[in-house]
């Protein structure tokens, strides 16, 4: 047992597939076998994530996926909202894409997950004693096959004794502020985390779609965290709310939830390659636009237009293929060209036993 500092420990955290979950209760098992009250919250479960009372002397932990080198907005909205500080405590994790080559541990990239929430919680009066990101399996299936057990359980075990230390540290009264060691590489890749949250993560959103095998159980809109699923004419339908968690994809009984890589691909290529030509052809925006001179400025104004251009017709493309879906030729044709289909496109969850205590 630690000679210990802290008396009251409220966990809070956000979890797709189980990794936060997982180290969230890591973190209570060291808090629990050091006597300290602990009580562990999910952020998605709370109904009013504005009325959150912080008792003096309280210390607070908050644990959650890297989404795009950040936070996920789920977690930025409750941080931001979080109550003003009686000189408490925090400490954040965020747990990250870890893979496994060969006997080497890869890590993932924070970028401002951890920079940007410790920011605003020092704003905020809290004192920050602890930053620690850890690098479990990947989750994000819509770019990579999930990965294999063994390799999952390897990666557990080995970030399980990390978070312990950390938390046995952090109860020890020590400060720990390991997230600096990547500071350099998290700074470079700030603009592409903001790129994400104001662009990458809703193209992401409009590319899910529930394929005929769906036994419309309805799992995937009772568990989304953030309430993103609809049922659209008697079918799944993401709306822009989605922060692909993943969630939905990794928990289908049918598999049926499918990220429709050729969808986006195709819509994209003819976005870019001739309806944004044609409308730079109809409305001479290269002449209006001409009398800039040049220059960043310039291309910030077509990177800006294009960009909602994009987004908009990306919806509206999304909606039209939901429409068709109902077709059993183009329901095959967009799941055959989603590489999820396939069956070495492997799930991804965390496994149960790290998400009991
Ligand atoms: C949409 C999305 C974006 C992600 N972006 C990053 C990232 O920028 N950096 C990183 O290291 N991992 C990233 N990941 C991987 C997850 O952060 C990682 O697998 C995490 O442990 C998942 O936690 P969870 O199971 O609690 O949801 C991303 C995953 C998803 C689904």
């Amino acid at each position: 047992m630690n000679k210990q500092s802290i008396s009251d420990l409220s966990i809070y955290y956000f979890s797709g597939t189980g990794n936060a979950k997982s180290v969230a209760l890591w973190i209570k098992k060291t808090a629990d076998n050091n006597n300290i009250n602990t009580t562990i919250i999910n952020i998605a479960d709370l109904e009013n994530r504005k009325n959150i009372a912080v008792p003096e002397n309280t210390v607070v932990g908050i644990c959650s996926p890297t989404h795009g080198f950040n936070f996920p907005p789920i977690v930025l909205n409750f941080i931001t909202r979080f109550p003003r500080s009686n000189n408490n405590k925090v400490f954040l994790i965020n747990t990250r894409a870890g893979l496994k080559m060969g006997k080497y541990f890869v890590p993932g990239i924070s970028g401002i997950a951890l920079l940007l929430s410790a920011f605003i919680l020092l704003i905020k009066g809290y004192r920050v004693i602890g930053m620690r990101s850890i690098d479990l399996p990947s989750n994000w299936i819509s770019i990579h096959p999930g990965i294999k057990r063994p390799v999952v359980e390897s990666i557990f075990e080995r970030r399980k004794s990390d978070t312990i230390n950390f938390a046995n540290k952090i109860i020890a009264g020590k400060r720990v502020y390991r997230a600096f060691i990547d500071i350099l590489q998290d700074i470079i890749i700030a603009p592409v985390a903001i790129g994400y949250y104001l662009i990458g993560r809703f193209v992401f959103a409009k590319s899910f779609i529930a394929s005929h095998d769906c036994s419309h159980c309805n799992i995937c809109v009772e568990k989304c965290p953030v309430k993103a699923i609809k049922i659209v004419d008697n079918r799944c339908y993401w709306s822009y709310k989605c922060e692909s968690c993943m969630q939905c994809m990794n928990n289908c009984p049918e598999r049926a939830i499918e990220t429709a890589h050729g969808f986006v691909i195709g819509v994209s290529f003819i976005i870019y390659n001739v309806i944004l030509i044609w409308i730079y052809k109809i409305t001479d925006f290269h002449d209006i636009t001409g009398s800039f001179t040049p220059g960043i400025a310039f291309e910030m104004i077509e990177s800006i237009t294009n960009t909602v251009i994009y987004i908009s017709l990306l919806f509206l493309f999304y909606r039209i293929m939901h429409y068709l879906l109902r077709f059993r030729l183009f329901e095959r044709l967009i799941v055959y060209s989603s590489l999820t289909k396939y069956r070495f496109w492997r799930r991804y969850r965390a496994p149960k036993a790290q998400q009991k205590i």
